[in-house]
């Protein structure tokens, strides 16, 4: 049968050729394409703790190996593995080396009302297991697009994956220029200060500059916070730097408004996915007159329950034992889309959604709102 788009493109008809050709050769070697694909982009890894570093009263390093004693898959440095515990799962970065793949160190701080950051720091102990996806996400660098010469705006713990990239950097000897400008709110909330100090003197095209926020009377080194002055005086010019931008949820409002005034154009900063929105309603985009505390009647999987229209629909369905596929909790990966069948839903901003989901009902449910009665297909 003649394909739809033949007529309407200029040469459709030999990329489909060469589609279905791929698809052929494919099925040939179904097995060995499957075990290629588990082996590089697996859905879980089952890793032991091998060791616990206490970088700080809050945050500790998980350091995590396959527990056949397996060489894990490779990842790009900046991107996370999404952690499963408690019947529920978070994306932690990989703060490592991606020259090293016979394990993993996750860095995971403490925080307020964290669920599985504070179950990890609190109850995970040497040899315990973790199951975990294989690496993920999209925030790492990419050498046609972002140039080699890069900035990163770190805050807290999303100094994670900044420190994975500079240790590529010095591990595979690449020849980028990386400057981290790291804000913590004390000196004693500064992680990996020792292994920061010793890559960059090691190296002379890698920089980091701490700035503390409310620091201790000792403290000698910058203070405030990242600023556009700050940013201007001690990375210098941006223009045709790529921008990364790693940290609690402030900082991401924060730091654009902050390279805006520096005129720093859009499409050259890159924020880390970082959860869902702590507070939806407080958006401008809230649906007027939604309480976001009533609650509302959710159907799936066979089950009805109530859940506060504030709930995104994913923890929703997780607090009643349904558990869809899920990774980076932030709209991004697209692997908790659903199909609502009825009702009405509101998408944060974040929601990366294909053109059709809206025609065909799809929602991210790791930020999407039940604002009526709903009724879900799993
Ligand atoms: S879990 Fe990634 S988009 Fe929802």
């Amino acid at each position: 049968m003649r394909h739809p788009l033949t007529d309407r493109f200029d040469g459709a008809a030999a990329v489909i050729a060469d589609i279905e050709q791929r698809v052929a050769d494919t099925a040939d070697h179904a097995g060995d394409t499957h075990r290629l694909i588990d082996a590089y982009h697996p859905k879980r890894l089952r890793l032991a703790i091998s060791e616990i570093i206490e970088e700080t009263e809050t945050t500790k390093t998980f350091r995590l190996q396959a527990v056949d004693g397996a060489v894990l898959p490779p990842f790009a440095a900046g991107q996370y593995v999404n952690v499963f515990r408690d019947g529920t799962s978070r994306p932690y970065a990989i703060s490592s080396s991606p020259a090293n793949t016979d394990h993993y160190d996750l860095t995971v701080r403490r925080v307020p009302a964290g669920r599985i950051s504070n179950l990890l720091n609190d109850t995970v102990r040497v040899d315990d297991e973790v199951v975990t996806t294989g690496p993920m996400g999209t925030f790492h660098h990419n050498p046609l697009f972002h140039g080699e010469d890069v900035v990163f705006l770190a805050g807290g713990s999303g100094v994670a994956p900044a420190l994975s990239m500079l240790r590529d950097i010095a591990d595979n000897r690449l020849g980028r220029r990386f400057h981290l400008l790291y804000g913590s709110r004390s000196g004693g909330d500064v992680l990996f200060r020792d292994r920061l100090a010793e890559l960059v003197a090691e190296h002379p095209s890698l920089r980091v500059d701490h700035v503390i926020s409310d620091p201790e009377p000792q403290w000698i080194g910058r203070t405030g916070f990242l600023s556009a002055e700050t940013i201007e005086e001690l990375a210098g010019p941006l223009a045709g730097r790529m921008v990364y931008v790693c940290g609690p949820q402030a900082l991401y409002a924060y730091a654009l408004e902050q390279l805006r005034a520096l005129g720093h154009p859009r499409r050259r900063i890159r924020f880390e996915a970082n959860g869902a929105p702590s507070d939806p309603a407080a958006r401008s985009d809230w649906p007027a007159d939604s309480d976001p505390a009533e609650e509302v009647t959710v159907t799936a999987g066979g089950l009805t329950f109530r859940s506060p229209r504030r709930r995104p629909l994913l923890d929703a369905l997780e607090d009643n034992g349904i558990r869809p596929e899920a990774a980076c909790r932030s709209g991004e990966c697209s692997l908790c889309r659903i199909r609502v069948r009825r009702g009405q839903v509101h998408h944060a901003e974040e929601a990366r959604l294909r053109l059709s989901d809206a025609r065909f009902g799809y929602i991210h449910s790791c930020v999407a709102y039940p604002i009526t009665d709903v009724e879900l297909d799993l």
